[in-house]
């Protein structure tokens, strides 16, 4: 995992100069909702619709280095094989696959912590006409997923996939995913991931987690653009998993464009069959650049930083009166989502927002989500704000 020889820090701040200029003026702390668009990513995208629009200057290569490019990246920031890459819109997409696709005997139940986000309960809700049940666990005293009674139940049996988010979006818990995924291999559970809220800001590596299908968007903290996304497909289920939805682009004899009606009912032999379809060449132009800009910087340095920035603020809110911390703050369960609730919460909430600070209320709990882009100064006018606002 880390070089401890590296070390984890950046120049955030030339960062954010060179790629999120606009960031000089604001203060931006809701990348858990949408990130900035990385310059880099925002010229990309221009220039090619730049070609597109002198449609002469649109050639083969132009569809060819976007996929390319995205698959490379993706794979390298989970660990995978770049052949183990589908390109979609969204974090739907990949886990409707799995929930359609995976060989779910009926009878079996669906596994999902309360509390996650719906992307990642209705697809498994959609289920009960095969026979699969939606089972929702019990989340645990503070409002995490109760990681004992998740660990328990798949040991008892009976659950065909369970879905968890790596990162969950109201409270920016981090979930054991290594323990959790190491279960699910050994009871025969598929393990499905949401990590629209944990990629780009929290190491993530497939094979160590065991994860079999991993979902992601990527406008949050991956920087792209909207409408781009992935999702990873352990190797060893291409084909076990069907795809419901199925592409014309899946398909081996769609690769000769000559002759595009000589039908063969014949898959790639890598994730491309799980894609439906032609795709976002100028969107994913912007997102190939976007996470290589995240690999550039490093996800563990983004995540040293984020740590670095957040640890003050969270030093300072456990000596006032009556703040109740919603995220859970053990090292190993923190992430870049930082949620807590003050004494009259809307009005600080609202104190935030006049001051110039981007935040927003998550299940009436402030959320921060801070980026590569923050700096301390960010953070230093958030508790200067706060330390008017909640004067003893
Ligand atoms: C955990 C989580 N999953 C999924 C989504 C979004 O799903 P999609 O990318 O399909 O719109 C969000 C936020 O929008 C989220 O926080």
């Amino acid at each position: 995992m880390s070089d401890s020889s590296v070390p984890l820090t950046f120049d955030a701040i030339a960062v954010r100069d060179a790629e999120f200029p606009s960031l000089r003026e604001t203060v931006y702390l809701n990348a858990a909702a949408v990130a900035p668009l990385p310059n880099r990513s925002r010229v990309a995208v221009e220039a090619f619709n730049g070609r597109r629009s002198r449609i002469g200057e649109l050639d083969d290569s132009c569809f060819e280095e976007p996929l390319r490019r995205c698959r490379e990246a993706a794979a390298r920031l989970i660990g995978a094989d770049a052949g183990e890459i589908a390109l979609g819109g969204n974090t739907s997409y990949g886990i409707n696959l799995a929930a359609l696709g995976l060989p779910l005997e009926p009878g079996t139940s669906a596994l999902v912590s309360d509390r996650e986000f719906p992307a990642n309960v209705y697809p498994w809700m959609g289920l009960r006409d095969r026979g699969v049940e939606l089972e929702i666990a019990g989340v645990d005293a503070l409002g995490h997923p109760d990681e004992e009674r998740l660990l328990e139940r798949l040991e008892r049996g009976g659950v065909s996939v369970f879905a968890l988010s790596a990162v969950q979006f109201a409270s920016g818990y981090r979930a054991d995913l290594a323990r959790l995924g190491a279960a699910c291999r050994r009871t025969g559970t598929y393990f499905v991931v949401d990590a629209i809220q944990a990629l780009g800001q929290v190491p993530i590596d497939v094979g160590a987690m065991q994860i079999d299908v991993l979902a992601t968007g990527g406008h949050k903290w991956l920087c792209g653009p909207f409408g781009t996304g992935f999702a990873y497909v352990r190797r060893e289920l291409h084909e076990v998993l069907r795809p419901r939805a199925i592409g014309w682009t899946a398909m081996q004899a769609s690769a000769d464009f000559a002759h595009l009606t000589d039908y063969r009912w014949e898959f790639l032999d890598d994730a491309r069959r799980f894609e439906l379809g032609t795709l976002p060449f100028q969107d994913l132009m912007g997102f190939a650049c976007s996470m290589e800009l995240l690999l550039e910087v490093g996800v563990e340095r983004i995540s040293a930083h984020l740590a670095s920035l957040l640890e003050p603020l969270i030093a300072w809110l456990h000596h006032r009166p009556g703040v109740e911390m919603v995220s859970d703050l053990r090292p190993e369960h923190r992430s870049g989502i930082f949620c807590f609730r003050p004494p009259a919460a809307e009005v600080v909430f609202g104190a935030l927002r006049e001051g110039g600070v981007h935040c927003v209320l998550r299940e009436g709990a402030i959320r921060l989500s801070p980026h590569l882009y923050n700096t301390r100064e960010d953070i230093d006018l958030v508790m200067d704000i706060l330390s008017s606002e909640m004067a003893d």
